[in-house]
């Protein structure tokens, strides 16, 4: 039996912090308490002094992603190490409708690409596109699979109509399935993008406003009408404006079941990023937005109107993004998965935002708890898996691009200084990260299925 004991570490769940010894045998929890006893032949990892966390889960990554632009430059493989590398043990991505097949079809087409390339466990959001019809039955099967989400853009060609969403959200509260949200408003888009090309604004300084906050207010708005008329649950992605969290926090106050995330480059950069050379390393959509937003989101992060702190991991080379040199088209979307926890502990926690329980449910347990894998995954638990992060609060580490593990080859977030950095990564008893060195010897994640909440 394979047996793993980490003593003297700080474990902290979403209720508190605990000084107590955490055992692992053959890759789930089966001890927490003090002075647990090791055996001959057991690894014993001395904490003292660290935090003992649930693994980081990503709940939203764009490995192997493809576009009429390119693909990114993570796969599942490079994409899943990086990760490991930031104390993230568990991710989910996305699987996009594939034309002629039913929806769990698609689904199982995109898992077979993760498949035997994944240095983590991982789980899929279903994409639901525009193009692509879907019945009851589809969901149901999903459902039964063992899916709790499905995508929707609003934006993009793939955007899904009104009428469309209504439908979709009425079959989602009947199967019980959650529908996420990349809520940008497409026709104010176009139409703000018709009057700068009209005025010859195309280059990436303009990417921001050409992008407005307006566009997220607007389509948060009706989604949450939508969602309300229906009494239906939703969720938002990668919320960047200030007012787009204030509308989730009224929603809220009201009794709607609205949940969210934000992610640590609407928390730590601006739209001033644009402006700099190169600007394209800093192009994701939503944009970066300004100070004022930053302020509010840390203030919807402290007031619980979050969930979830997560990536949209959608890496390209710099070389990738020089290709295109316009706000209008180009390869949207940035590297974060490895910088995820020490951009949030040390932002978030060390300077003293939010609490390191906070951080821990929105790392890993609401995660967890939103998309089914509770309690297998996103809390220190017995009969929970043995996927454990230990963070060292005290390490200083210079953000830089080299060293850090994403095919992309560089961050947005260079040269900034974390206090606190993973040391260890351990997925289902296994080291697979330590001390900077990846150490895992195969790709051995597993897909996991959702529980019915
Ligand atoms: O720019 C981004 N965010 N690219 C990834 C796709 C998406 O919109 O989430
Ligand atoms: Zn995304």
């Amino acid at each position: 039996m394979a047996t793993i004991i980490i003593k003297h570490g700080n474990v902290v769940t979403e209720e508190g912090v605990q000084n107590v010894d955490v055992k692992i045998v053959n890759g789930v929890i089966t001890a927490i308490g003090t002075d647990l006893t090791s055996d001959k032949g057991d690894q014993v990892i001395d904490a003292s002094g660290k935090f003992v966390l649930p693994g980081v889960i990503d709940v939203h990554t764009h490995y192997k992603m493809g576009s009429p632009n390119g693909y990114t430059a993570d796969d599942f493989e490079s994409g899943s190490k990086s990760a490991a590398c930031g104390g993230v043990t568990t991710y989910i991505d996305f699987a996009s409708p594939v034309e002629g097949k039913p929806l769990l079809e698609s689904l199982l087409i995109r898992q077979e690409e993760a498949k035997a390339h994944s240095y983590l466990d991982y789980h899929l959001h279903m994409e639901v596109t525009g193009w692509h019809d879907f019945t009851l039955e589809d969901l149901k099967q999903l459902a039964r699979y063992g899916i709790s989400s499905l995508k929707v853009y609003t934006t993009y060609s793939d955007r899904l109509p009104d009428d469309k969403i209504r439908k979709l959200l009425k079959m989602a509260k009947e199967t019980d399935l959650l529908v996420i949200f990349h809520a940008e408003d497409d026709d104010l888009i176009a139409s703000f993008r018709e009057e700068f090309k009209k005025q010859n604004k195309t280059g990436v300084e303009y990417h921001a406003e050409s992008r407005p906050h307006a566009a997220e207010v607007k389509s948060v708005q009706n989604l949450l009408a939508m969602a309300k008329e229906i009494d239906v649950p939703i969720y938002i992605v990668h919320v960047s404006t200030g007012e787009a969290c204030e509308l989730m926090k009224k929603a809220q106050q009201e009794g709607q079941k609205v949940y969210g995330e934000t992610c640590p480059h609407y928390l730590l950069l601006t739209a001033e990023c644009y402006k700099k050379e190169q600007g394209q390393r800093y192009m994701m959509t939503p944009p970066l937005r300004t100070e004022k937003d930053q302020e509010l989101l840390w203030k919807g992060l402290q007031e619980g109107i979050f969930q979830c702190l997560t990536t949209d991991h959608c890496s390209y080379t710099v070389q990738q993004k020089l290709e295109f040199n316009s706000c209008f088209d180009g390869l949207n979307g940035i590297p974060g998965s490895e910088t995820l926890l020490p951009l949030t502990y040390s932002e978030g926690v060390a300077n003293g935002r939010i609490t390191i329980e906070q951080l821990v449910a929105y790392l890993a347990t609401n995660p967890a708890k939103l998309f089914g894998l509770y309690p297998q995954k996103g809390v220190i638990s017995i009969g929970s898996d043995g996927d454990i992060t230990i963070l060292d609060p005290e390490k200083e580490v210079v953000l830089t691009g080299e060293k850090l593990h994403s095919a992309a080859g560089y961050t947005p977030f260079e040269g900034i200084k974390v206090k606190g950095y993973p040391t260890t990564t351990i997925l289902r008893g296994n080291i697979i990260y330590q001390d900077g060195n990846f150490v895992a010897q195969k790709p051995e994640g597993r897909f996991i299925r959702a529980r019915s909440k």
